[in-house]
């Protein structure tokens, strides 16, 4: 049985998605025959409550010169990190020079609003390709994987930092003890940590199974959180739901008795009771969920392709690998993706090969039906598809619930 990242305690997996591809590995025909592929499977760990996967691949294949997200390519986003940054700021306002770190900063979505305020930052950021946009842009930025050493190493040169910030990163690590220990010895006495991920009530609640994919090592709640960075001096103090890849949660942490705790804190973990997220038959039914989900889909793709119409696949996520590879999806479904980040053109999706085209391809031809891979970019979709619909286009839909829109 594998042993929890977090507390040691055997645990058991709840649900295999089979075998996977890297999820943000977007490859070329001469490459197929040597794509790698590993066990998808996830577990739940009823002593410390973190949900985890059994296998990840080695960091180096996820993380590199040719790292295919890059932050910004959502207007949204960068309007949500522009006032995360502000709340940080407001947060530190009062001090003296301050410092603020974050880690996973990718192509410096969050830390140019630093930049241009002038305020001291390092982002640490160890894809390469992404880490020099930021650094062309006046983000301090180095290229390396954050832990303890490194804290150590950042420590001796800056000094201890004001706040800490994360998103979408800390829940991609699975050393994860080595990262919160360096954020312990960076933290001020009075600092702040805030990140935020992908949260497990929303993921469960609706049945949100692509978050689960090579990166996304672990699923994170409040109580899981809560034990974690309980090991390491650290405690919850308040809590912030987000509504960013389809229900997020942002975590505000500090030094154990350096903060009030928020009632909100008291609230969401009564919240995850309520929802049984502590419990081992939570997820047997998130597993008959997931498979039921999958069927609808396969389902309603298979009869809108007899009825000769034509599918296109709307954004090449990271999440749509598992949506991909787990129902067998393939071009004979969806005949290509659209997306907007140039690195993906010319390329195929991971593990079913559906290639991967310029946006100006959908524009120039509508398809019957977009397949609505980036439902947590859907607002922004759609004001910007009125045209698509006007034509009589339709989306198709897997959240909450397998269906067609428009
Ligand atoms: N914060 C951005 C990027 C999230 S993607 C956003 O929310 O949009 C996750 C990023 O974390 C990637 O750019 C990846 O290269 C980086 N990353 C992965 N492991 C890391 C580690 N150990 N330390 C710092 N960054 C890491
Ligand atoms: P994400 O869901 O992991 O944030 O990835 C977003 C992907 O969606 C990225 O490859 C860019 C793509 N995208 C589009 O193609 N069109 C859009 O309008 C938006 C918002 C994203
Ligand atoms: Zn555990």
């Amino acid at each position: 049985m594998p042993q929890c990242r977090i507390c040691k305690s055997s645990y058991e997996p709840f649900i295999s998605f089979g075998q996977m591809p890297i999820a943000n590995g977007f490859i070329r025909p001469e490459e197929f025959s040597k794509e790698y592929f590993f066990e998808l499977a996830t577990g739940f760990c009823s002593k410390c409550n973190m949900v985890q996967l059994i296998d990840q691949p080695n960091r180096d294949m996820m993380f590199h010169e040719n790292y295919a997200f890059f932050s910004s390519t959502s207007a949204y986003m960068q309007q949500h990190f522009k006032e995360f940054a502000e709340l940080i700021m407001n947060e530190i306002g009062q001090k003296a020079n301050p410092f603020v770190m974050e880690i996973g900063s990718n192509d410096g979505i969050m830390l140019q609003n630093f930049a241009k305020a002038k305020i001291r930052h390092l982002g640490i950021e160890p894809s390469a390709n992404v880490a020099k946009i930021a650094f062309d842009n006046g983000v301090n930025t180095i290229s390396e994987f954050f832990d303890e050493n490194l804290a150590r190493k950042i420590m001796a040169e800056y000094g201890q930092a004001d706040a800490i910030t994360a998103a979408n990163v800390m829940c991609h690590i699975p050393t994860i003890h080595s990262v919160v220990e360096g954020f312990r010895i960076l933290l001020k006495p009075n600092g702040i940590i805030m990140f935020e991920d992908p949260y497990l009530g929303d993921i469960v609640e609706n049945t949100l199974y692509d978050q689960i994919y090579d990166e996304h090592v672990f699923l994170f709640s409040v109580a899981s959180i809560g034990y974690l960075f309980g090991e390491h001096g650290l405690e919850i103090v308040d809590v912030m739901p987000q509504i960013t890849h389809g229900g997020s949660m942002r975590y505000v942490i500090a030094h154990k008795g350096a903060g009030k705790i928020s009632q909100r804190v008291i609230e969401q973990r009564e919240k995850e009771k309520r929802l049984g997220l502590h419990l081992p038959e939570t997820y047997v039914q998130f597993r008959k969920n997931i498979e039921n989900s999958r069927d609808r889909l396969v389902e309603l793709l298979t009869s809108i392709k007899k009825q000769g119409k034509r599918v296109v696949g709307y954004a090449a996520t990271s999440k749509s690998t598992t949506i991909n590879n787990y129902c067998g999806i393939t071009a004979e479904l969806v005949e290509y993706i659209s997306d907007t980040t140039p690195i993906k053109h010319g390329k195929f999706s991971p593990g079913t090969h559906i290639p991967v085209k310029p946006y100006k391809d959908f524009c120039d031809n509508y398809p019957d039906y977009a397949l609505l891979y980036a439902y947590n970019h859907a607002r922004e979709i759609m004001a910007k598809e009125q045209k698509f619909m006007a034509a009589g286009g339709k989306w198709i839909t897997y959240v909450p619930k397998v269906g067609v829109l428009g």
